[in-house]
């Protein structure tokens, strides 16, 4: 759902099967419903602040199980993860459109809109990991 238009290729991110790389998954009886991907990748403009982060990728629920606290609860799985793996930042390329569901969550927006071509307007964004 991430990728419409592409083929399965398009949904295969560099780093997916490192060893700090883990894939969360929420099921509801046995269907995968909701999905989020956390790399251990730096954004050097937050290295000043925070040596070891976490990048946060293909997050996303299926249309009739969303806003059941789905996503919520991966992230919420994620930071004890992230912060065992002595990171204490989480960022992304969020998409316009879900910028108020991160700002919910407590992510921070940073910087311009920018464009990621074939997909859309994104906002770099952030959360501490305490
Ligand atoms: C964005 C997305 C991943 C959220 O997943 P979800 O499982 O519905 O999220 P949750 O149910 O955990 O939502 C948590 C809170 O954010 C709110 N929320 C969810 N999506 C939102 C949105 N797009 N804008 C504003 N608030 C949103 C929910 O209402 C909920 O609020 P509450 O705690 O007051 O009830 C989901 O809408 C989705 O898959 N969208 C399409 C793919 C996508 O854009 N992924 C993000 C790529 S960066």
């Amino acid at each position: 759902m991430l990728r419409p238009h592409g083929t399965l290729a398009d949904c295969i991110f560099k780093g997916d099967d490192d060893e700090l790389t883990f894939h969360l998954g929420a099921f509801i009886e046995g269907k995968l419903v909701s999905v989020a991907s956390f790399y251990f990748e730096n954004k050097p403009e937050f290295e000043g602040d925070h040596k070891h982060q976490y990048r946060l990728r293909g997050m996303a629920t299926l249309p009739e199980n969303q806003r059941q606290g789905l996503s919520s609860a991966l992230l919420k799985t994620a930071f004890p993860l992230i912060k065992g793996n002595q990171c204490s930042l989480l960022w992304c390329n969020a998409r316009e459109s879900a910028e108020g569901f991160y700002n919910k969550i407590g992510f921070r927006s940073h910087g311009e809109i920018f464009d990621i071509p074939l997909i859309g307007p994104h906002r770099l964004m952030s959360i501490e990991i305490r």
